[in-house]
């Protein structure tokens, strides 16, 4: 163990004394005992010495805090609920939402009513396997019956005998000897392959598929076709789509029957 100093030892009793209240004892201070009225008497002497003590100035910092009376606005404003802090983040994120928001109400992208557009890819994805891209179909070796080059519209002269055509397909858009369209006597007999019914496309595409083919890939214009063309489908759709759910609810095998649906040209 390290030896205390003596002088540490006294310096400690000192200060233990100093707290307890009374002086610093001398450095040959008498035992505790001895010390203790010496030291109630110092007392009360401190605490006068403490009064006696005149008040501190004011530093710079109390002076500053020292209360001030607001005026009404400053109090108003301060009384007021504040904004809180997360509407920063909020704002922050405002221009993103507009941006979405803008993205959101856009009107739809050119082609969303260009039958173009949507015939062609109704027909890329369910005719041109066996009608062939073109439409060329069996005069360049494809299993479906041509389409271009006047074929179609010499089949069909109203577009809405297309219709009922692609709607019922071989087996119920001929009549029971097999013969269909309006135009030009064609068989279904004609060729080996038979055409589904596609019966399950929308009658927007149905509508975009039959002016595509008769406009597009058979340079047919509006006017060949008044009452169903590429610019009735742009202006309302809809109604071009009312056309095709009119002739899909005719029966099967009557494709003559197509004459009594009102916007037929034979009407
Ligand atoms: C499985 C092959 C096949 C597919 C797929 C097919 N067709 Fe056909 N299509 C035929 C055949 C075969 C004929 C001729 C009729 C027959 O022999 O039954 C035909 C005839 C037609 C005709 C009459 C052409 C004429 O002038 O005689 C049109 C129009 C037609 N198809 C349109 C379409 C459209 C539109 C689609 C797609 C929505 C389609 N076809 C999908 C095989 C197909």
């Amino acid at each position: 163990m390290t030896e205390i100093p003596e002088h540490l030892l006294k310096k400690a009793a000192a200060a233990r004394a100093a707290k307890a209240g009374g002086e610093a004892p001398a450095d040959d201070a008498a035992p505790a005992a001895g010390d203790a009225p010496a030291a109630a008497a110092a007392a009360p002497a401190a605490v006068e010495k403490k009064k006696a003590a005149p008040a501190p100035l004011p530093t710079l910092d109390e002076a500053v805090a020292k209360p001030v009376v607001d005026i009404p606005v400053v109090a108003a404003a301060k009384a007021r609920k504040r904004v809180p802090y997360w509407a920063a983040t909020v704002l922050a994120l405002l221009p993103l939402w507009g941006v979405i928001y803008v993205f959101s109400v856009q009107p739809p992208p050119a082609g969303e009513t260009d039958p173009f557009v949507i015939g062609k890819e109704v027909y890329t994805a369910n005719c041109a396997g066996c009608h062939l891209p073109s439409g060329a179909g069996s005069s360049a070796g494809g299993t479906g019956q041509q389409l271009n080059e006047g074929h179609a519209l010499e089949t069909f002269k109203d577009p809405l005998a297309q219709v009922y055509w692609e709607h019922f397909g071989s087996e119920g858009g001929a009549r029971p000897d097999g013969t269909y369209g309006d135009g030009t006597p064609r068989n279904v007999n004609d060729l080996t392959a038979n055409m589904g019914a596609f019966d399950t496309l929308s009658p927007e595409e149905m509508a975009a598929v039959v002016i595509y083919i008769r406009e597009e890939m058979n340079d047919a214009t509006p006017e060949d076709d008044p009452n169903f063309n590429s610019e009735l489908f742009a202006a309302d759709p809809k109604a071009m789509a009312a056309l095709v759910e009119e002739v899909a609810a005719l029966k099967p095998n009557d494709p003559d029957s197509v004459s009594t649906v009102e916007g037929a040209e034979s009407n």
